[in-house]
């Protein structure tokens, strides 16, 4: 059955229903036998119209050339662990306690000895003034606001130095492990300088995902001035512009060591497979933690063998993460997962579920299922790019709330309460 709507307020979780529908269009979902078709809701054009990471992400798309929204949107091959990663928290349901007399709710969370204030921070993710021309100096901030971690990424396009003058809440670097050990060296020192609090080494980029998304818009970073592209920038004049006539685009800790931190134009697949080294082990994860010194992380890791390796190293936490699905597609989601890491090495390290986080009870499922706190990528993107630093605000605050009120109704006032009864798998 199809049906034409003006407006369906859809469920975030089910964002990962969408088929690719490509730019402009009615968008698909299938929610039980029927298939609903809506237009994008004109009354999502305004931020504080946006309630949630679905809304968040419709005035993402449309706001940016439509390369750039897939760059963000898009996953490896079909797209199965991406959707995985969010409906993973469907199949589960909570059971909340009553009349418990919660009155102060404490949301606060301590992971790799960094106090944060909300249970949930923001990922590294890659090429950010891309998205909005303030990028990472926006999400910064934000984070700062909410005191929660800002994660940046190795790929980040403002540098280490500047974040770390801009914020004093708590900073992790993401570092990708490259061929070229003097510039694995240069970002470990600029990191240390910086006064970043934690390291996360990044593990499961050994080689690029499969993205067909960008293989179909053509997608680069810096993006490639070509006759379609070229279309949906002066469809777009407004990103066009900040894009063009700000500061110009760079990789900020790539660009003094190779090409592909220039402006010549490379596929992400293409860094991943000619820059980082797929040697990479675990004698040089713990080999990188010692250089470090710091609170040491490993992203990426999903099997229970290797939760009990991090912990062998040395490492301080992991991040249950399959990179948002990104990479590996079939990888089953951090939430499947996390209960049996817990199990294996939840007192031996910290466990943070990354990827697939879009509404509070999210957060609060993971956390009563054995992590410690979550981390989320695309749910402070899309806002970041739909509104700056206002827009991840927004992002942030609506999870709060969400968080805040979910707590209440589950009869909870310190996340130190959460546990496995207040869960069942369907
Ligand atoms: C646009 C984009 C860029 C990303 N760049 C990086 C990166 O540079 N380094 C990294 O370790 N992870 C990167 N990630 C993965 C995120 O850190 C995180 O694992 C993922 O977004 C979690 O899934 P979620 O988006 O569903 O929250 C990126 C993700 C996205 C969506």
């Amino acid at each position: 059955m199809t049906m034409a709507t003006g407006f369906v307020a859809l469920n975030a979780s089910k964002q990962h229903q969408l088929n690719k529908s490509f730019d402009s269009g009615p968008i698909t979902t299938i929610i039980g036998r029927q298939t609903i078709e809506y237009e994008h809701p004109t009354m999502f054009r305004r931020l504080k119209d946006c309630h949630n990471v679905e809304d968040l992400r419709l005035l993402a798309k449309q706001r940016l050339p439509g390369p750039i929204f897939h760059y963000i949107d898009g996953a490896a091959d079909d797209e199965i662990t991406y959707q995985r990663n969010t409906s993973a928290f469907d199949d589960c349901d909570l059971v909340p306690n009553v009349l418990a007399g919660v009155e102060e709710v404490d949301m606060s969370v301590t992971v790799m000895g960094q106090r944060l204030d909300l249970p949930i921070f923001c990922s590294p993710t890659a090429l950010q003034r891309l998205f909005h021309h303030d990028g990472e100096r926006a999400v910064a901030r934000a984070a700062e606001k909410f005191g929660t971690m800002f994660g940046i990424s190795a790929l980040g396009t403002v540098s280490l130095a500047e974040i770390g003058e801009m914020i004093s809440t708590p900073k992790m670097f993401q570092f990708y492990f490259h061929k070229d050990r003097a510039l694995n060296d240069a970002m470990v020192q600029r990191a240390q300088a910086a006064g970043f609090n934690t390291l996360a080494l990044t593990v499961d980029t050994i080689t690029g995902g499969n993205r067909e998304r960008d293989l179909y818009t053509g997608f680069t970073s810096p993006p490639r001035l070509t006759l379609k592209s070229l279309f949906s920038f002066a469809t777009h004049p407004s990103w066009a512009m900040n894009y063009f006539f700000r500061e110009a685009f760079e990789l900020a800790e790539l660009k003094d060591f190779v090409q592909q931190g220039s402006n010549v134009a490379v596929s992400i697949g293409d860094y991943f497979a000619e820059m980082l080294d797929p040697t990479m082990n675990w004698s040089d994860a713990e080999a990188l933690r010692a250089q470090w010194g710091g609170p040491f992380c490993l992203k990426g890791i999903m099997s229970v063998a290797d939760a009990r390796k991090a912990v062998d190293i040395g490492a301080d936490a992991i991040m249950v993460s399959n990179h948002g699905g990104r990479q590996l597609d079939g990888s089953r989601s951090p939430f499947d997962q996390i209960s049996e890491i817990a199990d294996a090495v939840g007192d031996d390290i910290d466990i943070i579920l990354d990827g697939g986080v879009r509404r509070g009870t999210h957060v609060l499922k993971a956390i009563a299922a054995g992590a410690k706190a979550c981390s989320g990528g695309r749910m402070y993107l899309y806002s970041l790019a739909a509104g700056g630093q206002p827009g991840v605000e927004r992002a942030l605050q609506n999870l709060k709330t969400e968080i805040e009120r979910d707590m209440r109704l589950l009869g909870v006032s310190n996340i130190s309460q959460l546990n496995r009864e207040m869960l069942r798998h369907r």
